[in-house]
């Protein structure tokens, strides 16, 4: 088990250049079994789930092989269409494969996705809305198969704007006869990257990130070299960093208008923040001051992924603020641990609570997922003292060795196996 130990109260300063996005690689992976041929995907983060989901491709028949952040992918010989039982259980993203491997087959079969340790994680979006597109959906002792001779464009209304589900059926649409419109459509950047990735393939798509995105069917796709947009979670925690340990810092290969939220929210908190072109400086030196309230919404309001890190910026402000979770529930699980470090938070009714302390204190803490165990390492990066973070296997699943990236910026963290 490998953990992480960070020496606390080290001012941050450096350059640090900011990774793809997993997000948008994942889906841009599964929409590249759409065509034959060879791709390039440049900027595709070195992640497990990225990994995993290389090996799904593989198992379905493609060769692919990552490296120096490029996957080159041959769907060529892609013939496969049941996505393996094992490889599907270790990671939910494997669900992108259905509408693609639907589109192009005509069939696909998976088992359907585990629960999650950030709550209850439903697919019936997905279901209905492949389902409404003309595809026959049998569920036999867990196993799912969806078929369709050929897919019919029409109008899908989601519920709600998941951002898988839009993808899905994005995916989907591609070679369905006609045109598809997906209505409250989820807005976020990596459902526009999918977009232009797919148009780059050939594909007629319009609208993403709009809520209504609209899809006309073509006959074939090509396969096509792309690269995959930075990562706004990653740059959102570093920024977060930085005001949590206070200092100054430079990140680049940047999208700051894919971070609005984030950035209203830490310059009322008293953090400097400059935006030049990719670029973005952050300055802190004092205490930031509390909000009153930080709702998580669909893009583009503010990000759930970014929810634990911002309650550990408020951990240590001066005075009360408040956080609403509305996407995921169980997504608190990191207050405890912050319990542990000597912050002062109350949950009830998925709101927090947060009484910002005058320094965190460093303890033993747990990561019990992945943006939750970000949140404890910038924790640690501002607590008195010694911080040992267990469990970094769930941080490793969307940080490029986050260890690497702070010790750039000048922090004192180790891992140790
Ligand atoms: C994606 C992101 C994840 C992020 C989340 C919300 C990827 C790989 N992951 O996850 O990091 O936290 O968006 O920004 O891109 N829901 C349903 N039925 C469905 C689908 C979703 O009820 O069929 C609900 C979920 O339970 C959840 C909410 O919708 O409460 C948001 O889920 P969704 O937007 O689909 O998130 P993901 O695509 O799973």
């Amino acid at each position: 088990m490998e953990t992480f130990t960070i020496e606390g109260g080290r001012p941050l300063s450096g350059t640090l250049r900011i990774q793809g996005a997993k997000n948008a690689a994942l889906p841009i992976l599964a929409a590249a079994v759409l065509a034959e041929g060879q791709f390039h995907i440049y900027d595709a983060p070195h992640l497990k789930d990225i990994e995993v989901m290389i090996e799904i491709l593989s198992a379905l028949g493609a060769k692919a092989v990552h490296a120096d952040g490029c996957v080159s992918l041959d769907t060529t010989s892609i013939s496969v269409t049941h996505v393996p039982d094992d490889l599907m259980g270790q990671m939910r993203s494997s669900i992108f494969l259905m509408g693609p491997l639907l589109a192009r087959f005509g069939e696909v079969t998976i088992s359907r996705p585990g629960g999650c340790a950030i709550g209850e994680r439903r697919i019936d979006l997905h279901l209905s809305g492949l389902s409404a597109l003309g595809a026959k959906i049998e569920e036999v002792e867990g196993y799912i198969t969806f078929r369709a001779t050929q897919l019919r464009g029409t109008n899908i209304f989601l519920s709600f704007p998941s951002v898988g589900a839009t993808e899905n059926i994005m995916m989907a649409a591609v070679y369905a006869k006609g045109t598809t419109r997906i209505c409250n459509a989820a807005r976020e950047p990596e459902i526009v990257d999918l977009q232009n990735f797919l148009n780059a393939m050939g594909a007629r798509i319009r609208g993403a990130g709009t809520d209504t995105i609209e899809i006309d069917g073509v006959s074939s796709l090509r396969a096509v070299s792309y690269r995959v947009i930075p990562d706004r979670i990653v740059t959102g925690t570093h920024m977060l960093a930085a005001g949590i340990a206070q200092g100054h810092i430079e990140l680049t290969n940047t999208i700051p208008e894919h971070l609005t939220a984030l950035i209203e929210v830490v310059r009322s908190c008293g953090v400097e923040i400059k935006t030049h072109h990719d670029i973005m400086e952050i300055k802190s030196t004092a205490r930031p001051n509390a909000i009153d309230r930080i709702i998580t919404s669909p893009f583009p309001g503010f990000p759930t992924d970014l929810q634990a890190q911002m309650m550990v910026f408020l951990a240590q402000a001066r005075g009360t603020s408040v956080i609403k979770e509305t996407v995921f529930e169980g997504r608190f699980k990191h207050v405890n641990e912050l319990a542990r470090m000597g912050a002062s938070i109350y949950v009830d009714l998925g709101t927090a609570f947060i009484r910002g302390v005058d320094r965190l204190s460093g303890a033993a803490v747990e990561a019990t997922d992945l943006r939750a165990g970000a949140a404890l390492v910038l924790a640690g990066l501002g607590a008195e003292g010694t911080t040992v973070v267990e469990e970094v296997c769930h941080i490793d699943r969307g940080y490029e060795r986050l260890d690497w990236q702070l010790q750039q910026l000048g922090a004192n963290i180790v891992r140790k196996t």
